[in-house]
């Protein structure tokens, strides 16, 4: 299959860009040409960003499995979909061909329906990168379910709550998981997350570790019994095939939940038809897929990124992706290379703390791999430092291929800036150009555009989008108003994306980082609110402030300061308790790099931390700590200067 909408020149970019933004109707709908729907759409787009309301490709109708996996069959049945490297290298491998895949999604999707799934029903994912992940996903898309996939890093809490807010009834995970030779017991989590639980009918249980789980009778079954039941069921009919469920192009497809600014997690919700279109273009343009190419994204497909460039994205192209279940340092830090080499990756798309992190090792677990194969390198998830990209350029890509750097967001549900590899110009640590449909402008704090340059000759502002792209997120689950005064409140008829960036004279973006109470740790997104209610949950705490301040490795680190009570020491077995007590309350990923005890925080006459202060002196200024005199007890600030680490 060749892609009539792939751009294949610099020029065509401008020529297309100008098309989508000038008529972006003509523009989406020649592209959703290409794909195969059980129904045209009406019209391809209604929005408006004050409702907020937006609607790509309007009674349309469609599954996203069949653009996925059926329409591949004719031409690429025993082409590999998903080829899949174990944590453990000593264990064999597995290829899922795309006959495989739509077996498999079919089977499961009965198993789905044996259980009493239904069209619109949430079922929750907790799952390592096993390819029964993928099956899970999409067996939920075939029958018109909404997935939504939890990290494996996770805690009970974190589940329990997102149970709740989604109202979940089905569940389906493992009973452990494998990463970095670890075994990490996935059931017994769900089972702390379900007591208590009122709604959660069936766990589906996949056997991955053969750790000890408990079954509960009536409510937990295993996935294999359940697989072989189906199989008989659909060998019945020649064809082994699951009818999928014909969804309307609005349908929401899944949830995916995020951190914000406020303590609790929003969860995101994409479309059908417009994720689909999104994923698939985005796929097809920025990496320059071209068919036969193996592409291996490293993500998880607890987030975004998996879900986007391991499921949907590759998959609806008919591509061949590999798909990791461990850890870029386990057995050894040459683990990526071993695999690139392995099975001849042509695109490697990663996170910028995956390569500090391997930078980190040197060059030696390089050495003897052959890494000829690559012809893509991509980036995402956090800026990245021009150290790592010229070190990735020079020892990874061998200075022979493109980097794309890919700036986007949960939300967003696929790349809204990055260069195409090779037609469009990189720029070390600048994600470039718009992708076609995505009009990013630059405001200040009054929404007004910026267009007056620094006098480093850049415009600097907020950035926001203008209007919608087809991956735009619909609404935060169950919660319209939410998603308004989320993204379409803190500046008139924008989308906002919580990011900073630079503006350079040719147009191109460089991302500088969140400017709301977000953190990126390792690429990961982490509200501060979040990580201070965990804090303060530990029974000696008496009131917390979190910022971030520049790691090595994690790009952003998380630092705490904290009040203790006077029964609980300001100790060291304090910082571990809180340690677990945050472990406990959202998952180790959230666990302060640095807590500093201190006896008050910087607050204004009304009662608000001063958060721009604590941000200083965490990131090591000592001096410019902007203006305190509106503090209510500016000595806070010396004694916290003190105690800095
Ligand atoms: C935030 C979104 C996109 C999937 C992974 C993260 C930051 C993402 C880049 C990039 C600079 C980036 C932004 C964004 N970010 N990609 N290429 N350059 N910053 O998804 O968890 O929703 O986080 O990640 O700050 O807002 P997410």
């Amino acid at each position: 299959m060749a892609y009539p909408y792939q751009i294949t020149s610099l020029e065509q970019y401008h020529n297309d860009y100008k098309k989508s933004v000038e008529d972006p109707e003509s523009f989406w709908g020649a592209i959703a040409e290409n794909f195969e729907w059980r129904k045209k759409w009406d019209k391809v787009l209604n929005w408006n960003f004050t409702e907020p309301k937006v609607e790509w490709f309007a009674n349309a109708r469609l599954n996203i499995t069949e653009n996925c996996i059926d329409r591949h069959l004719k031409t690429m049945a025993d082409k590999p979909a998903i080829i899949w490297e174990p944590d453990n290298p000593e264990e064999r491998t597995r290829t899922v061909t795309y006959a495989r895949l739509h077996k498999r999604v079919c089977q499961f999707a009965q198993v789905l329906k044996n259980n009493g799934v239904k069209k619109g029903d949430r079922v929750c994912i907790y799952m390592g990168m096993v390819p029964e992940l993928a099956y899970a996903v999409l067996g939920c898309a075939r029958i018109g379910a909404i997935h939504s996939v939890i990290f494996g890093g996770f805690s009970a809490q974190s589940i329990a709550d997102r149970l709740e807010d989604a109202n979940v009834e089905f569940i389906v995970t493992c009973d452990g998981a494998y990463r970095g030779g670890k075994d990490i017991s996935l059931k017994s989590i769900i089972d702390d997350a379900l007591i208590g639980n009122k709604t959660v009918k069936r766990v589906i249980v996949y056997t991955r570790t053969r750790t000890p789980v408990s079954m509960i009778k009536g409510r937990d079954v295993w996935w294999e019994d359940e697989m072989l039941h189906a199989e008989d069921q659909l060998e019945l009919n020649a064809t082994f095939n699951f009818p999928a469920e014909e969804m309307d192009a609005e349908d929401p497809l899944f949830i995916l939940y995020t951190s914000g600014s406020t303590g609790k997690p929003k969860g995101v919700v994409h479309s059908s038809a417009g994720y689909m279109v999104w994923t698939n273009y985005t796929f097809v343009n920025v990496f320059q897929y071209k068919p036969g190419d193996v592409f291996f994204c490293t993500a998880d497909i607890g987030w975004i990124t998996g879900h986007s460039y391991i499921v949907y994205g590759p998959l609806s192209a008919g591509a061949t992706g590999v798909m990791f279940e461990g850890i870029p340092t386990w057995p050894t830090a040459g683990r990526f290379w071993d695999i690139v080499e392995k099975y001849k990756v042509n695109t490697l798309y990663t996170a910028p703390t995956a390569i500090r992190s391997l930078m980190s090792y040197g060059l030696d677990p390089l050495k003897g791999k052959d890494l000829s194969s690559l012809k893509v390198l991509g980036t995402v998830g956090e800026p990245i430092n021009e150290e790592a990209w010229h070190w990735y350029d020079e020892h990874i890509g061998k200075k022979k291929c493109p980097i794309v750097d890919t700036w986007w967001q949960t939300e967003t549900g696929g790349c809204l800036i990055s260069n195409l590899a090779g037609v469009t110009p990189a720029k070390p640590s600048w994600a470039s150009l718009p992708m076609p449909g995505v009009q990013p402008i630059l405001v200040d704090e009054h929404g007004h555009e910026v267009t007056q340059k620094d006098e480093d000759g850049l415009v600097k502002g907020n950035l926001c989008i203008k209007a919608p792209w087809p991956g735009i997120l619909r609404t935060t689950y169950g919660d319209h108003e939410r998603y308004r005064t989320n993204y379409f409140a803190t500046y008139e008829n924008l989308y906002f994306t919580g990011d900073g960036a630079f503006k350079d004279a040719e147009g191109n973006f460089r991302i500088t980082g969140r400017v709301d109470d977000v953190l990126n740790v390792s690429g990961h997104r982490i509200g501060t609110a979040e990580v201070e209610n965990a804090i303060n949950m530990h029974a000696g705490v008496v009131e917390s402030a979190v910022v971030g301040f520049p790691h090595e490795v994690k790009g952003q680190g998380i630092y705490a300061y904290v009040i203790m009570n006077q029964k609980h020491g300001d100790d060291e077995q304090s910082k571990k308790d809180i340690l677990q007590t945050v472990t406990r309350v959202i998952g180790a990923i959230a666990k302060p790099d640095k807590i500093q005890f201190v006896t008050g925080l910087p607050k204004t006459r009304s009662g608000k931390i001063m958060r721009r202060i604590l941000r200083k002196i965490a990131e090591g200024e000592t001096k410019n700590l902007g203006d305190t005199t509106t503090l209510l007890d500016p000595a806070v600030v010396e004694e916290i200067q003190k105690g800095k680490l």
